[in-house]
């Protein structure tokens, strides 16, 4: 790599240059000292000039990938014009993953459609022909033990054609390298074609099995195409679990089969809902990129539109709602109430057959003891049928008979007793969790901060966990209050370099096998499908590597790509956010103030 940055890079380029005096290309870039720093063409360097994007695939450590690879990464010093038209795929033939993965390879040809700007043509150039060895292409399902490696290698045939194979045991593995070799073709805007790296060699792993997204849908409702769009957003950065926090208590968009009534009451509108078609067609679209959809069912708390006729939510907008929850509306589901748990099993088999669920998040998310204290009928119930009194302890047993007794109820429904997430809380703390919630059953989503001793106490006692710890990872933060003046109540806004400095392997230290990765999660009572990009990218994209790579380095290293990665996400029609001036884009190093010592220290626990 030292080499590489000494030295003027030698590209060689195949292609016919056809100059016009009104789209003259003015500036080119050269590779110097790790960077790619701007210069005017002259009549000397016409020939050899660079493109911005062409010096960025290999000028730096890992050129333009997101997240950066983690075993090997060549990418040699050459480009090859590359023919749009003529890129095809060879795949194991009837397989289960054949269909999945010629959706993946559509998707990819539309990328690399995407990179050329409306009007230029696409003609001319290279073949491609990828081919794909998969170890066993049969697995479609991805779960924690799925093998997502990939071995991607560039190579230019005899015939001029370039060669690039893939090899992976599974078809996720081959979904990603698809991705790593789309980020290895770019656009030259000085010779108006398509360029692809001619020789290459990668091998690529993630460290973390969980890497994804939160996505509340029920505080506002977010269209589907707004969802996919977040989705194609986690396949570019090799995310792979979208957490669907499909109902709370302000609406119940989810269409159950069995018990449609809920969202007839509980939607916004009849519009604003997710039916059966939905929810399968956004499983499989997600599929085809990599990524699983895990359902959350939020209880006993944070329910409440939906249920009115039930009888079986108290609180239901209870008011003053500080007295009884965190956030109007509130409600909670009332334990006391056998039917319930008969309501609750349709539900659970309903999302048990669209999901087809490996582990499932039953929510236990911000359960209110005022909420239950202040409903007679619970009350009386506890003192009669358990002799139970109105302490702290009694209503912690109350809540492990309704976590017990529904648990019971989905695992009617599973064809196995998968693991459940659940929420840190009350019940997770350590003199209670052992109690109420084993280790074997339960994987703990944390949302508290990093610094909270809950998280070392919880891997101490033999817990897998998902980190959200809200002072890094929560995304709706750093805005205005809405259930009072000033800021929102976690605010500061975490900026990418805080997501990105988020590191689960200090934060657990030596427990960190027990760390299944992390989510970034939007909550969104701020935010719609209006919106909704910009709130979660590019900084997902952050945690993409952060979880990918666990790499050593910090936010600083990864800034050039940071920016790029956006470029990328913008190009594929998602509204994320800009992270700086273009200028800085086109200006490589010259934005960082020098010797800038604000790398924000990453979290240290152990
Ligand atoms: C560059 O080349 C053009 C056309 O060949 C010529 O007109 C122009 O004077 C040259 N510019 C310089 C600075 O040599
Ligand atoms: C393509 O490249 C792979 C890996 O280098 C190689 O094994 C394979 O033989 C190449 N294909 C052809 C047709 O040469
Ligand atoms: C429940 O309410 C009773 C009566 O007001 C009170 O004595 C008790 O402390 C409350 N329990 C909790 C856990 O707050
Ligand atoms: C743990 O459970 C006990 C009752 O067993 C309860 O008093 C206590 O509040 C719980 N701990 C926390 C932190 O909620
Ligand atoms: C799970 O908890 C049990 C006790 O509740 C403990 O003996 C066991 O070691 C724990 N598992 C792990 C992996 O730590």
């Amino acid at each position: 790599m030292e080499i590489r940055r000494a030295c003027l890079l030698l590209i060689a380029f195949v292609f016919s240059y056809s100059s016009s005096a009104d789209s003259e290309p003015v500036w080119r870039w050269e590779c110097i000292s790790g960077t790619c720093q701007k210069t005017r063409i002259t009549n000397e360097t016409r020939d050899s000039a660079l493109s911005l994007p062409a010096c960025q695939l290999f000028c730096g450590e890992y050129g333009r990938l997101w997240p950066q690879p983690t075993k090997e990464y060549y990418t040699g010093n050459y480009l090859l014009h590359l023919n749009l038209n003529s890129i095809d795929l060879n795949y194991p033939q009837d397989k289960k993953s054949t269909a999945l993965a010629n959706l993946a390879f559509r998707r990819f040809a539309q990328q690399l459609r995407g990179l050329v700007p409306s009007g230029k043509s696409t003609r001319g150039g290279r073949s491609l022909v990828v081919n794909a060895q998969v170890e066993d292409p049969d697995i479609i399902r991805l779960t924690y033990a799925t093998d997502e490696s990939y071995i991607l290698k560039i190579n230019e045939l005899s015939d001029g054609r370039v060669n690039a194979s893939i090899t992976s045991n599974t078809f996720f593995g081959a979904r990603h390298a698809l991705e790593t070799l789309s980020q290895l073709i770019i656009y030259d805007d000085i010779r108006n074609e398509l360029q692809i790296v001619r020789d290459a060699s990668i091998s690529d792993s993630p460290v973390y099995p969980h890497r994804g997204l939160l996505l509340d849908t029920a505080r506002n409702f977010i269209p589907i195409d707004a969802i996919k769009r977040s989705i194609d957003g986690m396949a570019a950065s090799k995310m792979n679990i979208f957490h669907w926090h499909i109902t709370d208590s302000h609406s119940f968009p989810f269409v159950s089969k069995s018990r449609p009534e809920l969202t007839r009451l509980g939607a916004y509108s009849s519009s604003q809902v997710y039916t059966e078609d939905d929810v399968r067609d956004l499983i499989e679209y997600a599929r085809v990129r990599g990524v699983k959809v895990l359902p959350e069912f939020d209880a006993p708390a944070h329910v409440g539109e939906g249920w009115q006729d039930t009888g079986y939510v108290a609180c239901l907008n209870a008011q003053p709602w500080m007295d009884y929850c965190v956030e109007p509306p509130c409600g909670q589901f009332d334990p006391t109430k056998d039917g319930l748990y008969d309501v609750l099993e349709d539900i659970y088999g309903d999302m048990v057959d669209l999901f087809e669920p490996d582990v499932f998040h039953m929510g236990g998310d911000e359960v209110s003891n005022s909420c239950w204290n202040s409903t007679e009928s619970i009350v009386s119930w506890m003192s009669t049928e358990k002799s139970w009194g109105r302490t702290a302890t009694d209503f912690v047993k109350l809540w492990d008979y309704f976590q017990s007794k529904a648990l019971e109820r989905l695992y009617r429904k599973t064809s196995s007793n998968i693991p459940i997430i659940m929420w840190t809380s009350g019940l997770t703390e350590s003199e209670n969790v052992t109690a109420y919630l084993p280790n074997t059953t339960y994987i703990i989503q944390v949302w508290t901060t990093a610094f909270d001793l809950q998280i070392i106490e919880l891997l101490q006692r033999g817990y897998r966990l998902i980190l959200s710890n809200y002072d890094a990872l929560y995304l709706d933060c750093g805005f205005g209050g809405w259930v009072q003046g000033g800021n929102n109540w976690c605010s500061p806004y975490k900026g990418w370099d805080v997501v990105y400095s988020n590191s689960p392997a200090l934060i657990a230290g030596t427990y960190k096998e027990q760390v299944l990765g992390s989510e970034g999660a939007l909550w969104t009572e701020q935010v719609d499908g209006a919106s909704v990009d910009g709130r979660i990218w590019p900084r997902l994209a952050a945690l993409a590597e952060r979880l990918w790579a666990e790499p050593s380095t910090g936010w600083k290293a990864a800034e050039e790509r940071m920016l790029i990665h956006r470029e990328r996400l913008i190009g594929m029609g998602i509204a994320a956010e800009a992270l700086q001036p273009q200028w800085c884009l086109q200006n490589e190093g010259d934005c960082p103030a020098p010797g800038r010592a604000l790398e924000s220290a990453a979290v240290k626990r152990v």
